[in-house]
Order: structure tokens, then C-alpha cells, then sequence
């Protein structure tokens, strides 16, 4: 039975129009690592400071993945708290050691790291016997100092650790720690990958003649850009894959990048020894004569009649403890407010899922009382505390009830390869009157290739009013000295703005509508 209806499915889909193949996981992915075990493919990606951290997708065909979990999903593993924006958890290497049948997960949670204040962090590992129960241990520290860890089984046995980052090696206490390459890479359009072998794991090491072998960057109007961050895996046919990090700057503009750093994937061949990445041509939307494109994105409706949320939903840092819950009001999902607002380096009362496409719509409906005029719920297109824009209900200070829009940007200047952020914050707030004095608001995010606007409709109304249109430029320029390695996200909020809340915000649905 549940044959024929697959063999139905795929005759449908064969009808209909396609979409692309790249990016294998819309919305922002950075960072991908990937494993097979068995027919099995994993890859675990980048959560910055959001909380739960590195996601783990599942596969069986390398086309279609599956968010089975995170690895770092309990705040013993992961205290986010006051972590800065872009800071926190960074590069996963996801890695099997069959003798023992235990799943690995190197990681790296940068707590104090700023544009001004940048310590070398200790990197950890994780592990489970069972990657579909979403339960890894807490955190194993290693002792040396850096980032973008990863762990190497050699066939003798021995263990090592690679990272970038400083020479850890101290006279004959501690394991000396070779420095294995240095000076390669870049970032932004300049961002490749680059391939080195060598006889053992002390080298010496060889650098491919041809590398990089990632590379988009020579052609600065290809769809797909800052390529590089790659992982290889072997399938059970013995053909090679690969993964990486790609951005898709929206009309070949880079100051419209709000999707943020994606997950693409590309064959694998092998010359002399060496892989060859994507047959040598550049990372792509489409893999022609290799993979066939797959289904356009579907709408996601979630409408808060199960009880629990489903795995795509993020909190803002650690939750110090649940505001969320599926119960207290059947058919919602309520957001109990704390008094953190969305423009505070904290854990507001917010929960967020990305954006997955250029043109997208998200929309909901909000049952809120606002009793004063900081009580305040709504919704957001967001991308940190410095970078949000939102549209809510707030009390008007006389027992009723407003509309308030907040733009909270960065003032921006020329950087070298597009708008960089100056250190000014910018907030805009306006307020606009509601015909009625209670029931429930409809909120609607529109999102294109260049902008969004935020807009609501009282009562049965089908009409939307659009107070606010913001540039999305205003979602994707990294800051001067800073970092910008996320993507934008939806997102719902109840705030105090600054005081204790008790006013329960009720969502009804959740629908996000791509296009592509
Ligand atoms: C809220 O109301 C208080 C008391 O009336 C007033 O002092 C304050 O300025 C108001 N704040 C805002 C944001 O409207
Ligand atoms: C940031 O702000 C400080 C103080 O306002 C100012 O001195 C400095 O020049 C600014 N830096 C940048 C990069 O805009
Ligand atoms: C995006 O939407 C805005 C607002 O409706 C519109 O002004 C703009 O032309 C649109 N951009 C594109 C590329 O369609």
C-alpha cells in the first residue's frame, strides 16, 4: 500500500514544475557537515544565537532532507545567554566512529566574542548512539583553543582534533598541535575551498595544483556566491558528493543577501588523486545532467491544534524557562511575555522559523489584551537585536489598544564589497489606531527580492493595511568589524518592554507561504 501511493506521488510531481535542486536546505544553513552511515546521510549546520543549536538532517537520497533534531537542544549543552549576535555556536563536523557505533559532533560555542572583544574559544564535542532520538551528551571540552573543529580516526586507532585558530603547542606539556596550512580562504565573494594531501596526519602536506576547487567568486554575476565551507561524503554506490556554503545575492546585488549563508550541494569526481568539485565548474542553482530539480517549496500552515511545536521553530539565545505553550489554550499557541524586548542582547519572548525563500508570505492571527502601554505582541521579520523590524498591538496608555511598528536598522556606509553597517542603531517606532476595541488582528509579512512590508487587518476585514515598507537591505549588510553569518527569520514576540508581563499573547495559526 504504501508503495503504490509513493509511485503515485513521484507520477504527480513528474507533471508538475520544478524548482531548483540548490539550495538543498532553504533558508540560512551555514556551515554544512555532512555523514553517511549505512544508506543513511546526515548534515548538521550553524545556529549562531539560536537556540536549539546545529540542526541534524536526515536523507536517504541526498535531494529530499529532513529535520530530525539538534544536537545541542538542553541548556547544560548550550547557555546562550547575553550571547552577542553571530557569536555563539559556529561549524559543526558531524562524524561517525564505526567501531563503537557512536556518533560525533564537534562544535564550537562563542560566548564572548565581539567586534571589540574576541577570546580564542575551547571547542566540545557531543555524542549519541542513536542520532534519531535528539539526544547527545553534554558537551566534552577539548583542551586547545580554536574554531571549525573537526575529528580523525586513523586506521591504527589514533584520534585527532583539526581547528583553526592559534598554535596551542606549550614546551612538552601539552600535545604539540602542528600548524597544517595558513593563510588561505577569505571571505564574502573571496570565501573557497582548498584541498591539501599528505602521507599521514603530520603531514608533509600537498597542495592541489589546481585549487581552489570551490570557487564563484571570479565571476561576481553568477546566482550563486561566497562559496566554500565544503564536506565530502562517499554514497553506498561509490559515487562522491559534496556540500557547501553558498549566499544568492537577489539580482546580482549584494546588498540583498537576507537569506543568509545556504546549504548547496554538488558531485564529486576524482583526478589524480585529487576530488573535482561540481565537474570544475562553479557552484549552481540547478545540477544539469546529474540530478533532477525537485518540487517547488510547499506553504507551511501549522494551526496549533498539536501539542507540541515542531523542530523548525528557534528561540532568541536560551529560553530561561518556557513561555510557549500548545495547551494552555487549545487551538493556540500562547506566548507568555517576559520583560526582554526584541532590541535587547537577552532571551526575549520569541520564537522564530526562517525564511526559506525570496518571495515569501508569512501570516497569523494574534489575540492580545494589552492592559498598558508597554505590554506589547506581534510579529517580526528578523535577523538580531540589532536588526529587526516588527509590527504589534500595544495598550495606548487609556485602557485601549494600538498598532505599533518599530524598525530597529543599522545606519550603513560603503564597505569593499558592499553597504556596511556604521555603529549607529536607528529605531523607528510609529504608532497608528485600531477601529476596534477588542478580538482578534490578522498580521501579514510580505517579503520580495528587495523589500518587506508589515501589515494587519481588524475583525472580519479582508484588506490589509500596510503601515510600514522597509528596504531588505536593511536585513543583509554585515556590520563594520562585525559579523553577518545568519539569515532572516520569521518570528512571533510578547514583550513588557523592560517591565514583568502577564498578558498572555494568542497565535492562531502559522502559515509561510514561498514561492519557490
Ligand atoms: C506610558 O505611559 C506612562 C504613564 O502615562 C508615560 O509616562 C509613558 O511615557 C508612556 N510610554 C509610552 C512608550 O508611551
Ligand atoms: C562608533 O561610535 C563611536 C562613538 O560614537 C565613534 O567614535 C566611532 O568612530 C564609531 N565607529 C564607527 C566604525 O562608526
Ligand atoms: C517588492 O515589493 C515592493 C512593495 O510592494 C515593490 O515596491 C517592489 O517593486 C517589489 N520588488 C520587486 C523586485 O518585485
Amino acid at each position: 500500500m504504501t508503495i503504490a501511493i509513493f509511485s503515485f506521488i513521484i507520477a504527480f510531481l513528474s507533471v508538475q514544475a520544478f524548482g531548483l535542486i540548490n539550495p538543498i536546505l532553504p533558508g540560512w544553513n551555514p556551515d554544512p557537515s555532512i555523514l553517511r552511515v549505512g544508506s543513511d546521510y546526515f548534515i548538521a549546520t550553524s545556529t549562531f544565537e539560536y537556540f536549539p543549536g546545529h540542526p541534524i538532517y536526515h536523507s536517504t537520497d541526498l535531494v529530499t532532507w529532513t529535520l530530525i533534531g539538534h544536537g545541542l537542544n538542553r541548556p547544560s549543552q548550550l547557555s546562550l545567554f547575553g550571547t552577542p549576535s553571530d557569536a555563539g555556536i559556529w561549524a559543526p563536523a558531524l562524524r561517525y566512529h564505526a567501531p563503537t557505533q557512536m556518533f560525533y559532533l564537534s562544535s564550537t560555542a562563542r560566548y564572548a566574542y565581539t567586534a571589540e572583544y574576541r577570546l580564542f574559544p575551547r571547542s566540545f564535542y557531543v555524542t549519541t548512539k542513536n542520532i534519531f532520538a535528539n539526544s547527545w551528551s553534554d558537551p566534552i571540552y577539548f583542551d586547545a583553543l580554536g574554531y571549525d573543529t573537526d575529528i580523525f580516526w586513523d586506521t591504527n586507532g589514533d584520534v585527532y582534533s583539526t581547528w583553526s585558530g592559534i598554535n596551542n603547542a606549550v614546551d612538552k606539556i601539552y600535545t604539540p598541535s602542528p600548524s597544517l596550512i595558513s593563510g588561505i580562504g577569505g571571505a564574502g565573494p573571496e570565501h573557497r575551498s582548498t584541498i591539501q594531501r599528505g602521507p599521514s596526519p603530520s603531514g608533509p602536506w600537498e597542495s592541489n595544483p589546481k585549487n581552489p576547487i570551490l570557487f564563484n567568486g571570479p565571476d561576481l554575476s553568477l546566482p550563486v556566491q561566497d562559496t566554500g565551507h565544503s564536506d565530502l561524503v562517499e554514497g553506498p554506490d561509490g559515487s562522491w558528493w559534496g556540500v557547501a556554503l553558498g549566499v544568492r545575492p537577489q539580482n546580482g546585488d549584494f546588498n540583498h543577501q537576507q537569506l543568509g549563508r545556504e546549504t548547496f550541494l554538488f558531485p564529486v569526481t576524482w583526478e589524480n588523486g585529487w576530488p573535482v568539485f561540481n565537474g570544475g565548474n562553479p557552484l549552481s542553482e540547478h545540477i544539469e545532467g546529474v540530478l533532477q530539480d525537485k518540487s517547488p517549496l510547499v506553504a507551511y500552515l501549522n494551526d496549533f491544534t498539536s501539542h507540541t511545536l515542531d523542530l523548525a521553530f528557534y528561540f532568541l539565545r536560551t529560553p530561561y524557562k518556557a513561555f510557549h505553550s500548545l495547551t494552555a489554550r487549545p487551538g493556540y499557541l500562547r506566548l507568555n511575555a517576559n520583560s526582554f524586548a526584541l532590541g535587547d542582547r537577552d532571551s526575549p519572548a520569541l520564537l522564530l522559523r526562517k525564511q526559506t525563500s525570496y518571495e515569501e508570505t508569512f501570516e497569523t492571527e494574534l489575540d492580545f489584551a494589552a492592559p498598558t502601554n508597554l505590554t506589547e505582541a506581534g510579529v517580526t521579520i528578523f535577523y538580531s537585536d540589532l536588526l529587526h523590524n516588527d509590527l504589534g498591538i500595544v495598550g495606548d496608555g487609556d485602557g485601549g489598544r494600538q498598532i505599533v511598528t518599530r524598525t530597529n536598522v543599522q545606519g550603513v556606509q560603503v564597505g569593499p564589497w558592499a553597504l556596511v553597517y556604521t555603529n549607529s542603531t536607528i529605531t523607528t517606532v510609529a504608532y497608528h489606531p485600531l477601529t476596534t476595541a477588542s478580538g482578534p488582528i490578522r498580521f501579514k509579512i510580505v517579503g520580495n527580492s528587495t523589500s518587506y512590508s508589515l501589515g494587519y487587518a481588524e475583525g472580519s476585514s479582508t484588506e490589509f493595511i500596510f503601515p510600514t515598507k522597509i528596504d531588505s537591505v536593511l536585513l543583509s549588510v554585515p556590520p563594520v568589524g562585525g559579523f553577518f553569518f545568519k539569515g532572516a527569520a520569521f518570528g512571533v514576540y510578547n514583550t513588557g518592554n523592560g517591565k514583568p508581563s502577564l498578558a498572555p499573547a494568542d497565535f492562531a495559526y502559522w502559515k509561510q507561504t514561498p514561492a519557490l
